[in-house]
């Protein structure tokens, strides 16, 4: 579904590269996380799923395109297929959440009647079929972000790729998000999700893809955000360490 083969980017002025032959495998169905560091290449990985950018070395293939090869006039058709979420939820803030939608749907010539009735439909799936006339400013930054990703799976994307979607969230609303997340990848969407939200990933014990300095470092199935550690124990400090001081 998404292969990336020894892909390597060198952005433009950037001394280093973003990415260092990176290699993966995302099956139909997948939930990914990309974890790691600020600036590692998390986005990187995505905007080349997107093809946003494209490698200087590598190839990436998605759903059954190369995208190196994909020309310019068939990338807006290519990215139909793909919904994105981002952690500034980016929705049109003169626009009612009815219309947020509506609009994404309209601008890719869904008819009328299409549209009259999955909007309502996927404000029911998030949760905010009772805030369809409210404006974004009207609403908390949990139901903006489920506007988002309203918006990003209304048209049934096979693959949604989410940028830190819980990046501007309190607990309660990231634990919301992933909760729709997860029902949305049970549906058969295919999910990968950039994020720095250690208790989410711990929670949901998916595979976990760390990048480091634009280098997977780790791919793991069902796994936390960061490696538990094979091996001996820790050394355990002499009980003298704890003695109260007088
Ligand atoms: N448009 C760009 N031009 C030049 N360098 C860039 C550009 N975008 C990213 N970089 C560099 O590429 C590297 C990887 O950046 P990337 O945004 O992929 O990291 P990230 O893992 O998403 O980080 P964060 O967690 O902060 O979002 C960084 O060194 C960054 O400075
Ligand atoms: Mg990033």
């Amino acid at each position: 579904m998404i292969r990336l083969e020894e892909v390597t980017k060198t952005y433009r002025g950037a001394n280093e590269a973003a990415l260092r032959s990176v290699s993966l495998d995302i099956q139909r169905g997948e939930f990914v996380f990309l974890v790691g560091t600020s600036g590692s290449g998390k986005s990187s990985m995505l905007r080349m799923m997107l093809r946003e950018e494209r490698p200087d070395q590598g190839n990436v293939l998605v759903l059954g395109e190369n995208l190196s090869r994909l020309p310019a006039r068939r990338v807006p058709q290519f990215r139909r297929k793909l919904g994105v979420v981002f952690q500034d939820f980016r929705l049109l803030p003169n626009k009612t959440v009815y219309q947020n939608i509506a609009f994404a749907l309209k601008v890719i010539g869904k008819p009328k009647a299409f549209i009259e009735t999955a909007v309502p439909d996927v404000l029911r799936l998030v949760g905010l079929d009772h805030k369809s006339d409210s404006l974004p400013s009207a609403l908390s930054g949990g139901e903006q972000q489920r506007v988002a990703i309203a918006r990003a799976v209304v048209n049934r994307p096979d693959i949604l790729l989410a940028d830190e979607p819980t990046g501007n969230l309190d607990p309660a609303s990231s634990s919301e998000i992933m909760n729709l997340l997860e029902r949305i990848n049970l549906a058969g969407t295919t999910i990968v999700m950039a994020t720095h939200d250690r208790n989410i990933v711990d929670r949901m014990q998916k595979r976990v893809v760390e990048i480091s300095n634009g280098e997977i470092v780790r791919d793991a199935e069902t796994a936390s955000y960061k490696e538990i550690p094979s091996g001996p124990m820790p050394v355990i400090p002499e009980p003298k360490d704890f003695e109260e001081k007088p």
